[in-house]
């Protein structure tokens, strides 16, 4: 089988901060049997294995020059109407995300709409659990489709078997390192009872005059919310929030909230036979440092949104990373608190 394969690929137009680094090779592919045959031909074998790209917007690519990349392409979607007033929504790991919501509230199917305008595609949307406005992909992922890298066997995933967390779930360890995601299936609702006690969901939608939104409404509020404080990726190269929001252990919330009063901080979902803990802002953080606005050459903080890091222009993948490192000194000095970035580095 032939694989579409580009020498020397410029990686540009395939990540969201719109950094110029280029491929040793760039495989597109775009079915289940051209991944299978790049096993076969030994592309995610030896010491450097092929990086993997989706969407390219959780990633800093940090080195100007990298080895092998396999951007997953698949497309399609299907929905399968179940007889509980769900549809089982699947749809291939290439999909663009924030397409895909709009179509699935466009057929009916509510669950999606606090996820609206987040980049990137469908198969890395568990990687990181993507979450915005009160609501994670894991609470509406029914499994997933995977293929093994180094066997190239397909397999599914329930929900469970993912183990999410907070921007986090297997794919991120090293046990789960071997899958290459290739489908998302979601379980969506008719008519489903829209959440929207995101306080800043909540004023957007009180100052449109709404009281009981539907999902498409809850959509275009978060649609707004979005783009007045996040970055457009095609205006300005960023990758969404860089940092995660600590979560802290209660005596040392306390304490931080002792003497920063104003530090916006929420309780944490407890996993079992862990000690309870506290989420902190990040973006108050890095406010409170001065970081909102910075700009050094290319590389910069937002003007709205102390979390997000952009790219003016040409800033390289190591200024960003310099950047970002500036960021985490001066806040774990002044806080105490250290901050782990967001994006998968490369
Ligand atoms: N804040 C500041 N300064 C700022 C920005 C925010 O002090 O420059 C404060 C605000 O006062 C607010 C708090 O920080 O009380 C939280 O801000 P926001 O609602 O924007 O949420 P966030 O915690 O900064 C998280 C996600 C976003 C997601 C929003 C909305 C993470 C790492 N980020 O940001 O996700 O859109 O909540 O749910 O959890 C992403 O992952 O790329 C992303 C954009």
């Amino acid at each position: 089988m032939l694989l579409n394969v580009r020498r020397e690929a410029c990686l540009l137009p395939y990540n969201t901060l719109g950094l110029a680094a280029h491929a040793e090779a760039l495989l597109e592919a775009s079915s289940i049997e051209q991944l299978q045959e790049a096993v076969k031909q030994g592309w995610f074998a030896g010491p450097d294995p092929a990086y993997l790209l989706g969407g390219g917007s959780n990633i800093v690519m940090r080195s100007s020059k990298l080895g092998r990349v396999v951007k997953v392409g698949l497309l399609g979607r299907v929905i399968e109407v179940l007889d509980d007033g769900h549809a089982l929504v699947r749809a291939a790991a290439g999909e663009p995300w924030h397409p895909f919501v709009m179509w699935t509230l466009g057929q009916g199917w509510d669950g999606l709409e606090n996820l609206a305008l987040i980049p990137g595609t469908l198969g890395a949307t568990p990687v990181q659990n993507i979450g915005a406005y009160g609501v994670e992909i894991k609470d509406v992922l029914d499994h997933v489709k995977v293929m093994d890298r180094i066997t190239g066997q397909t397999t599914t995933l329930t929900r469970d078997e993912c183990a999410f967390g907070y921007r986090d779930s297997i794919f991120k360890r090293p046990q789960g390192q071997h899958w290459v995601i290739v489908e998302v299936a979601m379980r969506l609702k008719r008519g489903a009872e829209p959440r929207y006690a995101y306080a800043d969901l909540q004023t957007e939608l009180n100052q449109a005059g709404i009281t009981a939104p539907n999902a498409l409404e809850v959509a275009q509020a978060v649609i707004r919310i979005r783009q007045r404080k996040l970055p457009d990726p095609a205006q300005l190269g960023n990758v969404g929030s860089f940092f995660k929001n600590p979560l802290i252990d209660q005596p040392e919330a306390t304490a931080l909230l002792r003497k920063y009063p104003k530090l916006p901080a929420w309780p944490a979902p407890q996993a079992a036979g862990f000690a309870p803990q506290v989420k902190i802002s990040a973006a108050w953080m890095i406010d409170q440092c001065g970081w909102k606005g910075y700009r050094k050459g290319d590389a910069g903080v937002h003007t709205q949104h102390a979390l997000v890091i952009v790219n003016h222009a040409k800033a390289s993948g190591q200024q960003i990373a310099d950047l970002a490192q500036a960021i985490q000194r001066d806040v774990e000095q002044r806080f105490g608190v250290h901050l782990e970035a967001e994006p998968v580095i490369w």
